[in-house]
């Protein structure tokens, strides 16, 4: 009777065994790889068109976040200024001054600034800044003392261990709201107490197990 298999499909139930075994370990070493604090971008800091310096204007003009970053309280995102309000200020202070040509030149067109972005979720994690700034959660805690920066570097890893650290016991973050943009907040002696309250009162829950809180 003729074969109607050639002979090495014989092996062909080890190698599709094998095969499931090694795919598994490939998969689990990618997921340990990309959402261990190994995979990160702490510290990357790229040159932006026009200097901007955040000493300058939030240090020493005490300007607030808020200011500029005019969504962080309503929305999932910051957002980042238009050129018109660096307008209101540098068609007086330094209009002459040519680190800020390619300002005046985006005023003038109408085409908005080419800013680098820094911070950056992949697209199949679901993040929202109101959530956060709502809870009592302070930027300082999650990108740094902006303060201090002439170029904004990222400070915390964002990676999934990240998140879920602090959801898990956010005890030591949670902040009276008018403490939201100080820079060089810490934790006050009677801590505990007002996280207790504080949790209490907003009815705080962070997802921690749930896939979906992050991922939807
Ligand atoms: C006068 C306007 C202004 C003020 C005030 C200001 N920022 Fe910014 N911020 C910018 C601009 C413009 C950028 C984009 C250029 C850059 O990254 O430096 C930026 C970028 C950032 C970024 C990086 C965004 C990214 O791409 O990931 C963070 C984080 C940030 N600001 C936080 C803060 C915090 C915190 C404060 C208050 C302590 C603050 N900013 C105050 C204008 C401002
Ligand atoms: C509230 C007013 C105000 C606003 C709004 C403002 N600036 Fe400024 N900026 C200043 C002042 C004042 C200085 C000068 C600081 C110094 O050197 O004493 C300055 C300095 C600068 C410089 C340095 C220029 C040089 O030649 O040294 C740059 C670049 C700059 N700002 C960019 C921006 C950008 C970009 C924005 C919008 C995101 C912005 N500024 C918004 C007040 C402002
Ligand atoms: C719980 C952590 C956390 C806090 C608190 C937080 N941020 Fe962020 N921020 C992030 C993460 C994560 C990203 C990247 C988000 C993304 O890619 O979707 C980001 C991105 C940004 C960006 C660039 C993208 C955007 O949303 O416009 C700006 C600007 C920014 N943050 C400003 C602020 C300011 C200002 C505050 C305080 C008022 C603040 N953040 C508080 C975690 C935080
Ligand atoms: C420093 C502490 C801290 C860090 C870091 C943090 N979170 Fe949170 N997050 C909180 C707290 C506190 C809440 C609870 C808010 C509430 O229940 O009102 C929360 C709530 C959330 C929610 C639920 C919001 C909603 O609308 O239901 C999501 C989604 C979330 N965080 C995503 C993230 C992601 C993604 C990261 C990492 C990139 C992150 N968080 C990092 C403290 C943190
Ligand atoms: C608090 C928010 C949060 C929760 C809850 C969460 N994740 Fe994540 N997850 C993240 C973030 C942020 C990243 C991106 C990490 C990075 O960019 O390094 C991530 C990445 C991942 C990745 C890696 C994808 C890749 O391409 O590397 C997997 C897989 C994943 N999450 C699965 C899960 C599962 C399963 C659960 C439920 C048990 C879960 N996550 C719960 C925030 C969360």
């Amino acid at each position: 009777m003729a074969q109607i298999f050639p002979k090495w499909t014989n092996k062909a139930p080890l190698y599709s065994a094998v095969g499931a075994g090694l795919s598994l370990i490939v998969v689990v070493g990618l997921v340990w790889y990309y959402a261990s604090p190994w995979y990160t971008d702490v510290g990357y800091r790229p040159i932006q068109p026009v200097p901007y310096s955040h000493k300058v204007h939030v240090r020493d003009l005490g300007l607030d976040c808020r200011f500029c970053h005019t969504g962080v309280e309503i929305s999932p995102v910051a957002g980042i200024p238009p050129t018109k309000t660096c307008m209101n200020c540098h068609n007086m202070i330094l209009p002459e001054s040519d680190r800020l040509a390619p300002i005046r030149e985006s005023f003038k067109n109408g085409t908005p600034m080419q800013w680098i972005r820094v911070h950056k979720s992949p697209d199949y994690v679901y993040f929202d800044h109101s959530a956060h700034i709502t809870a009592g959660v302070g930027c300082s805690s999650c990108h740094g003392n902006i303060a201090e920066m002439d170029v904004v570097a990222q400070f915390k890893p964002l990676s999934m261990g990240w998140c879920i650290t602090c959801h898990r016991n956010p005890d030591d973050f949670l902040r009276p709201a008018s403490e939201i943009t100080n820079m060089t907040w810490t934790p006050p002696a009677n801590q505990a107490e007002f996280a207790a309250k504080q949790k209490e009162l907003l009815d705080i829950k962070a997802p921690v197990t749930d896939c979906t809180g992050c991922h939807r």
